[in-house]
C-alpha cells in the first residue's frame, strides 16, 4: 500500500492571490519572515480578506529553530485563527506548518516520523493553513515534512506526516517576478534536484514519477531563461517547484540532499546551491546503479536529450550560465574544506535522507565524492 499526498488545492495564475478574497475567516493569522514583512505582499493579502482580527507573527529566520515553531504557535493558541497563511520560502511555510499543529496538540516534533505513514497526529484541524511560495525551489507548499533546528541538541530534524501538507498552496507569479537573479538560481538548483531525486528514489511510484518527469522538463526548459528575467519562464519555474515538491514530497529526495544538508550545514550556504553542487557528481556516481542509469537514460530520452550523460552535460552547462559553482573549490578554500572534511563524510553518512538513494556510498566513496566535487573531477567509481 501506498499513499500519494497533495494539497486539496493548487491555485496559480498570475491573479492567483485574488482567491484569499474568497475566505471567510475572521481571525487571521499571517506568518512570515522580517524582509518578507518590508515588501508589499503582506499587504496584497490583507488587502483581500474580510478577517476582523489579523495577526502577523514575522519572526521566522532561515534554518528556522523549533523555538520559532513553538512560539509561533503560543501565538496561534493564543489568537485562535481560523485561518492561517504563511507567505514566505520554505522557512516560513514550515514554521507555519508545524505551529498550525502544535497549537492544537502536545507533541514532541521528534516524534512524528515518516516512517509511520498511517499515523494520525489527532489534531482537528482547526486552522485552515493556505502556503503562499515567494520563492521557486523548495517545494515546502506541497510536502508533508518540515525542516526545524534543534537548537539545544544542535540538530536538524524533520517532522514528517501526511497531516502536515498546507490545505492550499498559492502559486502567484507576479511574487517572483522581482525575485533577486541570484535567489533565482539557487532556489531553481533546488527545484532540479528535487525533480531528479525523486526519480531515482528507491520510493518512487508513478505518481511521482509524473510530478518529477515535468518539473523536470519545465526546469531545463526555463530556469536560464527564468535567470535572465523572462517573466512567462518565472511563472513556469514557480509551477516545476511545486510540481517537483509534489513529486519528492511523495518518493524522497536522497544522496545529493544528504551531501547538500551537511555541506550546507558547515558552511552556512544557501540550501539550493549545495544540492546543486552536488547533482552532477552524483550523477556520474549513480551510473554503476543499474535502476537509477536506465530511470535517467529513459527520462533523458523522453525530453530531447540522448541519454544521461547528455544530462549530465546540460546540467553542467545550465549551471554556469546562471552562475552557480561548478565545484566546491570555487567557494571554499582548501585548508577549511580538508579541516572539515572528516565531520562532513560523518554527517553525510548520518543524514536520513541516504537511506532512499539507488547508491549509497561507503565512507570511502563518500570521501572521494567531496574531494572529486571540490576539484570538479569527473566521478569514475
Ligand atoms: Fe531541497
Amino acid at each position: 500500500m501506498w499513499t500519494f499526498a497533495c494539497p486539496r488545492a493548487v491555485i496559480y495564475g498570475n491573479d492567483a492571490i485574488e482567491a484569499i478574497s474568497f475566505e471567510t475567516a475572521d481571525r487571521v493569522l499571517i506568518v512570515t519572515d522580517k524582509s518578507i514583512a518590508t515588501l508589499n505582499y503582506v499587504e496584497m493579502v490583507k488587502s483581500r480578506l474580510k478577517a476582523s482580527k489579523i495577526a502577523v507573527f514575522d519572526e521566522v529566520e532561515p534554518e528556522p529553530s523549533l523555538d520559532t515553531a513553538f512560539k509561533c504557535a503560543k501565538l496561534a493558541k493564543e489568537f485562535d485563527p481560523q485561518l492561517i497563511i504563511a507567505i514566505g520560502g520554505g522557512s516560513v511555510i514550515d514554521v507555519a506548518k508545524m505551529a498550525r499543529i502544535l497549537r492544537e496538540i502536545d507533541i514532541d516534533p521528534v516524534g512524528i516520523t515518516p516512517f509511520v505513514d498511517l499515523f494520525e497526529l489527532g489534531y482537528k484541524k482547526k486552522s485552515k493553513l493556505i502556503a503562499i511560495p515567494t520563492t521557486s525551489g523548495t517545494g515546502a507548499d506541497v510536502t508533508w515534512a518540515c525542516v526545524l533546528t534543534d537548537k539545544a541538541e544542535n540538530r536538524k530534524m524533520t517532522p514528517a506526516n501526511k497531516e502536515i501538507i498546507p490545505d492550499v498552496s498559492i502559486l502567484d507569479y507576479r511574487i517572483v517576478e522581482k525575485m533577486p537573479s541570484r535567489l533565482i538560481a539557487g532556489t531553481g538548483m533546488d527545484a532540479l534536484t528535487h525533480a531528479i531525486e525523486g526519480l531515482v528514489s528507491i520510493w518512487r511510484n508513478d505518481f511521482s514519477d509524473a510530478m518529477c518527469e515535468k518539473a523536470l522538463e519545465l526546469v531545463l526548459e526555463n530556469l536560464e531563461k527564468s535567470y535572465a528575467n523572462d517573466l512567462s519562464a518565472r511563472a513556469k519555474m514557480h509551477i516545476a517547484a511545486t510540481m517537483a515538491g509534489m513529486g519528492f514530497g511523495n518518493s524522497q529526495v536522497g544522496l545529493i540532499h544528504a551531501l547538500g544538508h551537511s555541506f550546507g550545514a558547515f558552511f552556512k550556504l544557501h540550501h539550493g546551491i549545495c544540492v546543486g553542487l552536488f547533482l552532477p557528481y552524483v550523477l556520474q556516481y549513480y551510473r554503476r546503479s543499474v535502476d537509477a542509469k536506465s530511470i535517467l537514460d529513459r527520462v533523458s530520452r523522453k525530453i530531447g536529450l540522448e541519454d544521461m550523460e547528455v544530462l549530465i552535460n546540460r546540467i553542467f552547462e545550465l549551471m554556469k550560465k546562471i552562475g552557480v559553482p561548478t565545484k566546491i573549490s570555487e567557494i571554499v578554500d582548501d585548508k577549511e574544506f580538508s579541516e572539515k572534511l572528516e565531520n562532513l563524510i560523518m554527517a553525510t553518512l548520518n543524514d536520513a535522507s541516504l537511506a532512499m538513494s539507488p547508491r549509497v556510498p561507503d565512507y570511502e566513496e563518500t570521501r572521494k565524492i567531496y574531494e572529486y566535487a571540490f576539484q570538479g573531477k569527473e566521478i569514475d567509481f
